[in-house]
């Protein structure tokens, strides 16, 4: 019997979206004979039935375009926003599915796509869930698509901030995504060389960091490049979260980085200048690799799904694939330990982590 798919896309977009609806297509069309379902717009087109027929001439010449042709949304099944009401729309994406005579829904997203998954798995559908994110923070698989390419956009723009830093002899502070999770800062700064690091994860000192700018200075260097996650924070801060109960990680503060950079300008006395990457880094054609892992995850998918497993995560652990349940995966969030191996390597190249 011919299986249906249906699959969406949900979540901040990043690159290699399309290279996995492609190969999750093409396999499970060419390889399987299943049909796939595009549902629109995450989960919204999903509670709403508003979705395409991706036949073979849709998937054609997609694998290195950015974004989704999906569209995508951060809606979430049980609380959406529908005609200015709030309404749980839980059965009207099991009544869709059920409609389309769908035997199973993949769902590609990040850290809240997992939770939304999984909802849609106690209430009855077959789901699986494909890792992406620029943020690489999603529990329990080693990587994400989309991560590789961010990875590269921000380790060129702090490869470009340098020529501009050292000429003027000013600090750069730049801010890269990652409001939980520090790991695209972490990556991208000891690519690029930075001299300071700041993750959610360490949280820093800025007498510590205003030291370590003001020692280069002594040493001739009178430029520094700051990379900050979104979500770093200082100790007095974390210390005010945990005392709110709150979970350290789980705001991006808005003008965070503008206070940052006028308190090292004050601090270390050096002009200091603000480059906010933003959604420059969620943009644009796949790298190489993230094509390569979003058609080995959208094509073993496919696999998967004729061999009729369901409600899982399909993981990347080292060289292999791993089916983990959507219950060991959602409401978690893979934070760099603070003795990753990548920090120490950043601290024993001079690094500063502001602690
Ligand atoms: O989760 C991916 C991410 O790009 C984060 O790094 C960032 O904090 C957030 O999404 C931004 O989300 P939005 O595009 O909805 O503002």
């Amino acid at each position: 019997m011919t299986k249906r798919i249906g699959v969406l896309t949900s979540g901040g977009d990043c690159p290699g979206l399309n290279a996995a609806i492609r190969a999750l297509g093409k396999a499970g069309q060419d390889a399987f004979g299943m049909e796939l379902t595009g549902f629109m717009n995450g989960f919204r087109g999903l509670a709403l039935d508003e979705s395409i027929d991706l036949e073979s001439s849709r998937l054609s010449g997609i694998l290195t375009y950015g974004g989704t042709i999906l569209g995508t949304s951060r809606d979430k099944p049980h609380r959406m926003q529908i005609d200015g009401e709030t309404r749980d729309m839980t059965e009207a994406c099991i009544a869709t599915a059920q409609r389309h005579r769908l035997d199973a829904v993949v769902c590609i997203g990040g850290g809240g796509t997992q939770k939304n998954a999984l909802r849609l798995k106690q209430a009855g559908l077959n789901v699986i869930t494909l890792p992406k994110t620029i943020d690489n923070d999603i529990a329990m698989t080693d990587t994400s698509f989309g991560f590789d390419t961010a990875v590269g956009t921000a380790t060129e723009a702090v490869d470009r901030l340098h020529s501009t830093a050292s000429s003027h002899d000013r600090v750069i502070v730049v801010e890269i995504m990652g409001h939980r999770a520090g790991w695209l800062a972490l990556t991208a700064g000891t690519a690029g060389g930075a001299d300071v690091i700041l993750i959610p994860e360490i949280p820093y000192d800025l007498d510590i960091i205003a030291d370590a700018i003001k020692e280069r200075s002594r040493r001739g260097k009178s430029f520094s490049i700051v990379a900050v996650a979104e979500g770093a924070m200082s100790r007095s801060q974390a210390q005010s979260k945990a005392g709110m109960n709150e979970p350290k990680q789980l705001t991006g503060h808005v003008g965070h980085t503008i206070e940052l950079t006028g308190e090292i300008e004050e601090r270390t006395g050096l002009e200091s200048r603000l480059t906010i990457l933003g959604h420059v880094q969620r943009g644009g054609t796949p790298s190489a690799a993230d094509r390569v892992l979003a058609t080995w995850l959208g094509t073993h998918c496919a696999q998967i799904i004729a061999d009729g497993k369901y409600g899982v995560l399909l993981a990347v652990r080292g060289n292999e694939l791993e089916l983990v349940p959507l219950e060991k995966v959602a409401g978690k969030t893979k934070l760099v330990p603070p003795e990753h191996h990548l920090v120490t390597s950043a601290r024993m190249v001079g690094t500063c982590f502001g602690d």
